[in-house]
């Protein structure tokens, strides 16, 4: 066996994210408080809960964007795929390479079709790895159609990517340009809830195509769309995980009072 099997990350794995004894401070607030989380790996995972009951927080921690403000303060860890994302030997880019983000409101880069999806590719490959124009164009043509926009951008990958599609096409290409780096985890922070009924339900069958393929775990305050779109679902409350189950029993029969009066519409 050579060394640079030997030291890989063994894939046995099961479990793609995992929160443990997770405290986090925006100043003197505090705004989760004892995660403990186990995310599967190659599943869809919801999370709900009320507006400001730590969703996009927890999402910011697994990908370490919160660091960038210097007031929020860590205690305990996450690990993607049994390593520590806080452990001082992990570096950022690496994270980013394995962990991809999906916002809210669809960000496409003011470049064309074709540099956005190609971008962080060039960003994250090896700097010996040689890739010719055909191999670029066969990462983005694949990349594309993955999300199935490739029929309707395919004459046209050099126009502009702020200019012309629809949210929802916009989102696909959000989607897209993650794929190249070969992420195992995407975070989706309310994709849809910039969209029409049509654009969700596009987004919804696209994320659903890609479990299996890719671990997702996707904040959502559409119940609807827990319910269609994930295979377990967690709830979360004032900064703690409520119940964590999966999706179908969580909504038929939750094991907590505030999650069924959640679930019921009594409150947030
Ligand atoms: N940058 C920040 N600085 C200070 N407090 C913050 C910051 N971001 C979030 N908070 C606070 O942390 C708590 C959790 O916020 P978070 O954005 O994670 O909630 P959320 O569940 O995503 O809510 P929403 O459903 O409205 O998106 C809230 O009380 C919020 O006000
Ligand atoms: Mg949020």
């Amino acid at each position: 066996m050579d060394n640079s099997t030997a030291t890989q990350k063994p894939l046995a794995s099961t479990i793609a994210i995992r929160a443990r004894n997770l405290n986090l401070w925006y100043g003197s607030f505090q705004a989760l408080f004892d995660i403990n989380l186990e995310i599967k790996q190659g599943m869809i995972t919801s999370m709900i809960g009320p507006s400001g009951c730590g969703k996009s927080t927890i999402l910011r921690s697994v990908d370490r964007i919160n660091e960038r403000l210097g007031y929020v303060r860590i205690e305990g860890a996450i690990e993607v795929l049994d390593q520590n994302i806080y452990a001082p030997e992990v570096e950022l880019a690496q994270l980013r390479k394995q962990v991809g983000m999906v916002f809210q409101r669809p960000n496409p880069l003011p470049i064309s079709l074709f540099d956005n999806i190609i971008f962080g590719h060039r960003i994250h490959r090896a700097p010996n790895e040689k890739y010719s124009k055909q191999d670029e164009s066969d990462i983005v043509e694949a990349a594309l159609r993955k999300v199935l926009l490739w029929d309707k951008v395919k004459d046209r990958l050099h126009s502009k990517a702020t200019v012309g599609l629809s949210l929802e096409e916009q989102q696909k290409l959000c989607i897209a340009r993650l794929l190249p780096v070969k992420p195992t985890v995407l975070l989706m922070d309310e994709p849809c809830s910039a969209l029409d009924p049509k654009g969700t339900a596009a987004v919804e069958e696209l994320i659903w195509e890609l479990r299996g393929e890719y671990s997702i775990l996707l904040v959502t305050h559409n119940m609807a769309q827990a319910r269609r779109a994930s295979e377990e679902c967690i709830f979360l409350l004032m900064g703690r995980v409520v119940e964590h189950r999966e999706t179908d029993q969580m909504f038929m029969s939750p094991s907590c009072q505030e999650t069924a009066n959640y679930i019921e519409g009594r409150y947030g």
